[in-house]
């Protein structure tokens, strides 16, 4: 059954970037983040320690994380506020509510990226694999038991650290070098990044291919090893379907969903991958079903508007558009 509150996982900064040909500079990245953690997103992807070769949009990913440590965000009505003080004893009306910290997850690929995310103080890490061997390939260079065998030893030493760690596993619906993606291979990979430590699996729909019915069967699938607590959606809207997939997916009682500011995103190692889920159509299609998100609409939307601007891009969020025409 549905839940009453969803968490959104904003990763505009990170897939919405890395598949834009403008690279935009550390210090707009820096506000974006600022602008969608103050619009109430309280997990913003920050970039990626990856190849600046392969992905020039994420070089100076420690330095955006450098520009913004100390960030919090406010915090909302309805949510659950510690008012005692350090001595135990009861705030009053006149204490100010603690700030909120806001969670800065980043990608790391490999031992190499790991160790600069460390450096960069990172909090939060996410490996990345893939139910298809291609494309885990063509993205990581690496086959898929390869890269699970990477990632043991880093997610361990995240977790010894006290960092958070995500595991994505692409392609769970479809393939852009293979095609038909079997669930049972996203179950595979799904339950290896559970039981190495991953808190929790983003299942991601690389290329937006799928449709309700497979998205629920999937996310059904996967849950019933791992518990529907630990799963997250990922869906790309290349096909129209991403809003009609995570509404299916609520219905199982999903509570994380990922989405990208402006409906910006694609993967480069996916061609023809289009955009993210917008975020502004996700915060519109929740409000109206009246799941709690704790993001401000009109703020999202601005932050939308101005991230396009700079990266030169047409708005791709229909609620976006919706709100920009008012
Ligand atoms: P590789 O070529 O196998 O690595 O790349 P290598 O160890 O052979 O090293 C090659 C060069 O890369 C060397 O530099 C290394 O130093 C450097 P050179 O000596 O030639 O100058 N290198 C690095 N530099 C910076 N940071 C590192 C790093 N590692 C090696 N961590 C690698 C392997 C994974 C690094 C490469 O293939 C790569 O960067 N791939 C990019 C993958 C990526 O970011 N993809 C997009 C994100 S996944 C996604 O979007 C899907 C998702 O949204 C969910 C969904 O939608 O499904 C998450
Ligand atoms: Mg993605």
């Amino acid at each position: 059954s549905r839940a009453g509150r969803v968490e959104i996982f904003e990763v505009g900064p990170r897939d919405g970037l890395q598949n834009e040909s403008r690279v935009l500079p550390v210090e707009t990245r820096i506000a974006m983040i600022r602008d969608l953690a103050a619009a109430g997103l309280r997990t913003v992807e920050a970039g990626s320690f990856v190849s600046p070769r392969n992905l020039p949009q994420m070089a100076g990913t420690a330095e955006v994380l450098a520009g913004l440590s100390g960030l919090t965000r406010p915090s909302f009505s309805g949510e659950s506020i510690s008012r005692s003080t350090s001595d135990g004893t009861q705030g009053g009306d006149l204490e100010i509510d603690p700030p909120n910290p806001i969670n800065l997850p980043v990608l790391v690929p490999n031992a190499r990226g790991f160790a600069d995310a460390l450096a960069a103080k990172a909090r939060h890490i996410a490996v990345f694999a893939a139910a298809s061997e291609s494309f885990s390939r063509r993205n990581i260079n690496r086959g898929i038991e390869e890269s699970l065998a990477e990632y043991r030893p880093i997610v361990a030493g995240a977790l010894a650290a006290g960092l958070k760690v995500r595991g994505y596993v692409s392609c769970v619906l479809g393939c852009p070098y293979e095609g038909h993606v079997p669930v049972s291979a996203a179950v595979s990979v799904a339950t290896a990044l559970a039981s190495m430590g991953c808190q929790e699996i983003s299942l991601g729909d690389t290329i937006g291919v799928g449709t309700p019915d497979a998205a629920r069967a999937m996310t059904a699938a996967v849950a019933s090893e791992i518990g529907m607590q630990r799963v997250a959606v990922h869906f790309h809207d290349t096909y129209g379907q991403a809003l009609a997939n995570v509404l299916a997916c609520l219905e199982l009682g999903v509570t994380v969903v990922d989405s990208s500011v402006a409906g910006l995103g694609g993967c480069p190692y996916a061609p023809g991958a289009s955009g993210n889920l917008a975020t502004e159509d996700l915060v519109y299609m929740l409000e109206g079903l009246g799941v709690e998100t704790g993001v401000d609409l009109d703020r999202v939307a601005a932050v939308g508007r101005t991230v396009c601007a700079a990266l030169g891009a047409a708005p791709r969020s229909r609620t976006g558009q919706a709100l920009a025409a008012k």
